[in-house]
C-alpha cells in the first residue's frame, strides 16, 4: 500500500510515493520526507500565507490632487506640480535638468528627437525590453540594431555593442533591465570612442545606482517610466533627465510640439518635428506623492533581492541574476535561469512546479527576443514600404545569449509589500523544487 498513490493518480503523476510505517521514528521520517515532496508531486504547497499586498495610492496622492484642483489648472505651463516634479527628479538623479512626459515611451522618443536622431540612423540596443524602447526609434525613421547581452546580468554586452557599430550608428540605447544597470563605464567609453550618444532607458530602474551615481545621470539623457507597473506610478507618465543645457532645452521642445514657450516670441515657429508628450498637472500631483514613497520602496526591494539570492546561492541546477559590477539594483523583478542539463526539466516545467508551491512564477519573461516580433521579421511597421529598417534582416539567432536567457528564464515577482514570511516561503519553495528536480535528474 502506498501513501500517496491516490494523490498521484488524481494529478496524473507517478513521481513519488512513500511507504507507510509502524516504526515509532517513522512518523518523523515521513514528515521530513513529505516536506521534501513538491506540491506538483502531491506534497503540500510551501506557500501557506498569501503574498503581502499594499494600497498603492492614498491620502498623500489625494492631498496633492486637491491642490491641483484648488489651483484651477491642469496645464503644466500655468501650474506648479509638473515644475515641482521636474525639480525633484533632477535632484534625486543628480542631474541639472528634468522634463516630464506623458509616458516612458514618449520620454524615449523625446530623447531621440532632442538628439537629432534622423531617418537611416542606427541605434544599438538590447533584444530583451519593452516595445516602448523601440517604437521611438522606428517613428524617427531610424533602425534598431540589436546587440547581445551578458548571460547573468541580462544587460547589454559592451563587446557585442562595439561589434555592431557601423558608420551609420548614432546612439546606444542602454536598457537597465530588472532594475539593474548596464555596464555603464564600458558603454560610455565606447560611445566616447565612436562619437555616439548614450541614452539610458531607466524605465525599470528607479533608484538604481551605478558606482554611486543614479542611473540616467551617466549617459547624455536618461528616460524613466511611471506606468502602473513601475516602482512608482502616476498611471501613465515619464521623465527625461540631462546634464546639458542645450539638450534640456531641446527635450522641452521635443515634449511640447516644438513650441518655444520661454522665448516670449509673438508667433510660433517650430523648427523641428515634435509630438505632444506633455504631462498634466494631475499626473504630476500623483507622481509627487509617489516620489515620497520611493526610498521605502527601493529599500524593501533591495532587501528582497539580496536576501533571496543569499538563500539560494549554493543551489545547484539554477543560476541567479547577477547585478552588474558597481551597480546597486532595485529589483523590478527577479529572474533566475534553469540549467536543464542538471535539472532534467525545462523552464516551463520548473515554473509549473513553483506555481504549484504557490509562487507567482512564470517562464520566459517576454517570451522571445523583440527582433523576433512580426513588426521586425515582416518589416510591417508601416503599411507600405520605404522605412530604412526594411534593409535589415531580423531573425532568430541574432543574439544567441539573449535567446538562451529567455528560453531558460523563470521570473519571480518582487514587491515592496512582500513580507518576511513571503521571503522564507519563496526561498523554501525554490530550494525544495530545485533539489527535487536535481534528485530525479
Ligand atoms: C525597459 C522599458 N522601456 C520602456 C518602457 C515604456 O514605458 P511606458 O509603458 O511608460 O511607455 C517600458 C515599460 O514597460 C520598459 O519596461
Amino acid at each position: 500500500m502506498w501513501f500517496f498513490s491516490l494523490i498521484e493518480e488524481q494529478r496524473g503523476l507517478f513521481l513519488f510515493s512513500l511507504p507507510e510505517t509502524n516504526n515509532p521514528d517513522g512518523g518523523m521520517e515521513m514528515k521530513k520526507s513529505v516536506q521534501d515532496i513538491p506540491a506538483i508531486a502531491g506534497g503540500n504547497p510551501t506557500k501557506t500565507v498569501p503574498y503581502g499586498t499594499r494600497t498603492r495610492y492614498g491620502k498623500e496622492e489625494l492631498k496633492q490632487l486637491k491642490e491641483v484642483i484648488d489651483k484651477g489648472t491642469l496645464f503644466y505651463v500655468y501650474g506648479n506640480k509638473v515644475k515641482d516634479l521636474e525639480r525633484r527628479i533632477a535632484g534625486l538623479t543628480g542631474t541639472e535638468y528634468a522634463v516630464a512626459a506623458s509616458s516612458g515611451t514618449s520620454s524615449i522618443h523625446a530623447a531621440m528627437i532632442a538628439l537629432g536622431i534622423s531617418p537611416g540612423d542606427e541605434i544599438i540596443t538590447a533584444p530583451i525590453t519593452d516595445m516602448g524602447s523601440l517604437i521611438p526609434i522606428l517613428y524617427q525613421g531610424a533602425v534598431p540594431v540589436f546587440a547581445d547581452i551578458c548571460p547573468h546580468s541580462y544587460t547589454l554586452s559592451p563587446q557585442s555593442v562595439e561589434e555592431r557599430i557601423t558608420d551609420r550608428t548614432r546612439a546606444v540605447l542602454a536598457i537597465h533591465l530588472w532594475g539593474n544597470a548596464c555596464d555603464l563605464a564600458a558603454l560610455k567609453a565606447i560611445c566616447l570612442r565612436h562619437n555616439l550618444f548614450l541614452i539610458e532607458d531607466c524605465a525599470q530602474a528607479w533608484g538604481c545606482t551605478y558606482k554611486g551615481r543614479s542611473v540616467g545621470a551617466i549617459g547624455n539623457i536618461g528616460c524613466f517610466s511611471m506606468n502602473e507597473s513601475k516602482h512608482i506610478s502616476c498611471g501613465e507618465g515619464g521623465v527625461t533627465v540631462a546634464g546639458d543645457k542645450d539638450i534640456a532645452r531641446r527635450l522641452r521642445l521635443a515634449t511640447d510640439k516644438c513650441y518655444d514657450r520661454e522665448s516670449g516670441a509673438a508667433f510660433r515657429d517650430p523648427s523641428f518635428l515634435a509630438n505632444n508628450y506633455r504631462m498634466s498637472e494631475l499626473q504630476a500631483a500623483i507622481a509627487l506623492a509617489q516620489l515620497d514613497k520611493l526610498a521605502g520602496i527601493v529599500e524593501r526591494r533591495r532587501w528582497w533581492g539580496t536576501e533571496l539570492s543569499s538563500r539560494l546561492h549554493d543551489l545547484e541546477g539554477i543560476t541567479l541574476p547577477q547585478p552588474t559590477s558597481g551597480c546597486d539594483p532595485t529589483w523590478w523583478f527577479y529572474m533566475l535561469r534553469v540549467k536543464p542539463e542538471k535539472l532534467g526539466c525545462n523552464a516551463d516545467e520548473y515554473a509549473a512546479a513553483l506555481k504549484a508551491e504557490g509562487l507567482g512564477a512564470t517562464a520566459h519573461y517576454i517570451g522571445r527576443c523583440v527582433y523576433e516580433y512580426l513588426v521586425f521579421t515582416r518589416h510591417s511597421a508601416f503599411e507600405r514600404s520605404g522605412h530604412p529598417y526594411e534593409k535589415y534582416d531580423y531573425h532568430t539567432g541574432l543574439c544567441p545569449i539573449a535567446e538562451k536567457v529567455l528560453e531558460t528564464g523563470v521570473v519571480l515577482p518582487v514587491s515592496e509589500a512582500f513580507t518576511d514570511i513571503d521571503l522564507e516561503e519563496t526561498a523554501e519553495a525554490i530550494c525544495r523544487v530545485t533539489r527535487w528536480f536535481m534528485g530525479k535528474a
